[in-house]
């Protein structure tokens, strides 16, 4: 008999409905991913004990790792289901694979997950450039080397999660904005147009949820697969934030 992948799944029907888990059985190929197993299941939707079901729901789009939609929880560890591969998969737990959708945010569908709340911090920092008018306003202000190299992790950010995820100040009871909007604000108050907006972003910064709720536990900067240096990020946002606030005590 040809070998089988064994592959748990943690379904959820609605964001209110109660969870439960379902086991599929899928035939091993070379250089599959979970994207693909999730394929085959929706192909032939039956549990290993014959019943039944309906393919699992998840969200994807670039199926290379850069989009950041189809993160959830694989073995245990928040990834991303294009990139994880079957076989590092069974190294790691070889009787089977199990997958569940990420716990920070809330459950649309099984493993599809509402990333709103990370989006909505992006929005509190004003995660962009203005641009007032698309006339031609000449050439822009020139980064130097050094700071372009310094700012090109931090743009390869894509919102997926992961970091949110493994952080114990993100939570339900809590407003904290989390790392990945935090690193994006000292991204943008560092570029030579975006730091014309740099106040608005240091109101929050300094202000509730900002970086001030970060208990530095550095969970984050282990779990990011752009391997983002969130605690580089965090540390200056935290400086800032210092600077900010006695500035604006002096200035009263
Ligand atoms: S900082 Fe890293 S882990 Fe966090 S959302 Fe961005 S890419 Fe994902
Ligand atoms: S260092 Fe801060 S942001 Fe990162 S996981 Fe810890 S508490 Fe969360
Ligand atoms: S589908 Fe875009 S990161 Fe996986």
């Amino acid at each position: 008999m040809s070998k089988q992948v064994t592959v748990a799944v943690k379904r959820q029907d609605t964001q209110t409905s109660g969870s439960r888990w379902e086991t599929f059985s899928i035939p091993y190929e070379p250089g599959l991913n979970v994207t693909t197993i999730l394929q085959r299941i929706a192909a032939n939707p039956v549990t290993v004990e014959g019943e039944s079901s309906t393919p699992v729901a998840f969200d994807a789009c670039c199926l290379e790792e850069v989009c950041g939609a189809c993160t959830m929880r694989v073995n245990g560890r928040v990834r991303q289901a294009c990139t994880a591969l079957v076989d590092n998969l069974l190294a790691e737990q070889p009787d089977r694979i199990t997958l569940e959708p990420m716990t920070k945010f809330p459950v649309v569908r099984d493993l599809h997950v509402d990333r709103s709340a990370m989006f909505e911090s992006l929005k509190r920092v004003h995660a962009w450039i203005t641009a007032d008018g698309y006339f031609d306003r000449g050439a822009a202000p020139r980064m130097s080397q050094d700071a372009q190299e310094d700012a090109y992790p931090l743009t390869t950010c894509m919102t997926c999660g992961c970091c949110v995820e493994s952080c114990p100040q993100f939570n339900d009871g809590s407003s904290f904005i989390g790392p990945a909007a935090i690193s994006q604000a000292v991204l943008f108050n560092e570029h030579p147009v975006g730091k014309f907006d740099a106040n608005a972003r240091m109101e929050v910064l300094a202000g509730d949820g900002g970086i001030a709720d970060c208990g530095n536990a550095q969970n984050c900067l282990k779990v990011c697969p752009k391997n983002i240096p969130l605690t580089q990020s965090l540390a200056k946002a935290g400086r800032a934030a210092t600077k900010y606030v006695i500035s604006r005590f002096l200035q009263k």
